[in-house]
């Protein structure tokens, strides 16, 4: 199967599965679900998603959990883009090419939201459908618990927004950022798939980090060369901001041969799997070529 069918097959079983995950009627705070349905649903890449199905399928896990896994971490990652979005953070009007959140609700929704989102994902880890192990569950939620939280993409959000005020950032205070604010959940992707599959997440962990980076510097190459309607986010938001990026320290050209470098050192670091990783492979080069 090509890549392209392959990720939008994932990403429709992803989106199938949030649906039924969040059904606006069960709960008295309806505007909450909506919310997060909002959040949830519709556009999106679902790269993450398709990351912890594909390293699951290496290991034979069954398709249904490795799902559920993917859903829980999407819930996660919209969850970053919400509180991402709001205006004490990057202030953003446009996200997946429609209002952000705080402007379709309001702020405060959309704080709550984010909220219950985050701790949705762990609800949807700990329940028996995500894996008959427990102790494979414990380590899921233990796992992104780490990714998400001080020592990972908060953390790397965290330094984001202090560099901001920064003027002096160097190449390791940007990869550092980087590999927190994006890498973290990246890392979990892949490493969910060797957690359920009870296999060594080593190689797995390796293409990860490579392709992390790889993928934040393509988003800030994307912030300075696309448009808001190709990728339906605002653009030339990292500079007005000054955000500390590849491409504000080495410029558009350095910044495209450090991603393309990425890429090779990922691939090469899931040989050992042969042909089962060929999508693996093709979803790293993806990362670096893709135009939203
Ligand atoms: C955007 O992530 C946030 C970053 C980490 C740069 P994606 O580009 O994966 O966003 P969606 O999920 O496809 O909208
Ligand atoms: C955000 O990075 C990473 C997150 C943890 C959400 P950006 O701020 O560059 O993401 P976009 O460009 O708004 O999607
Ligand atoms: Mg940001
Ligand atoms: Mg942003
Ligand atoms: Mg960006």
């Amino acid at each position: 199967m090509s890549f392209q069918v392959a990720l939008a097959r994932c990403a429709a079983e992803t989106d199938a599965l949030l649906d039924q995950l969040l059904p606006a009627e069960a709960v008295p705070a309806r505007r909450v679900v909506e919310a997060m349905r909002y959040a949830a649903l519709g556009e999106g890449k679902r790269l993450r998603p398709f990351l912890v199905v594909e390293s699951a399928a290496l290991f034979g896990v069954a398709r249904e959990q490795a799902l559920r896994a993917g859903a829980a971490l999407e819930c996660v990652h919209c969850y970053s883009l919400v509180h991402d979005d709001l205006p004490a953070m990057d202030d953003d009007d446009l996200r997946r090419g429609k209002p952000t959140l705080h402007r379709a609700f309001n702020e405060a929704t959309a704080i709550l939201a984010g909220d219950a989102l985050l701790t949705y994902a762990f609800e949807i880890l700990s329940d028996a459908a995500t894996h008959p192990d427990p102790a494979v569950r414990l380590k899921l939620v233990s796992g992104l618990a780490k990714a998400a939280g001080f020592a990972g993409m908060v953390g790397g959000q965290m330094l984001d927004i202090e560099a901001e005020t920064r003027i002096d950032s160097v190449l390791s205070d940007i990869s550092l950022i980087q590999s927190l604010k994006t890498g973290a959940l990246f890392r979990f992707a892949c490493e969910a798939g060797a957690i359920m599959g009870d296999a060594d997440p080593a190689p797995l962990l390796h293409y990860a980090d490579k392709i992390g980076l790889a993928f934040q510097i393509a988003d800030d190459i994307l912030d300075v060369e696309s448009t808001p309607e190709a990728l339906g986010k605002a653009t030339q938001k990292d500079r007005v901001l000054g955000k500390a990026t590849f491409v504000d320290l080495l410029g558009l050209d350095e910044a495209r041969r450090r991603a393309a470098a990425l890429v090779d050192e990922a691939i090469v670091g899931l040989k050992e799997y042969g042909e089962k990783a060929a999508v693996l492979n093709d979803a790293a080069k993806f990362i670096v070529a893709r135009q939203k």
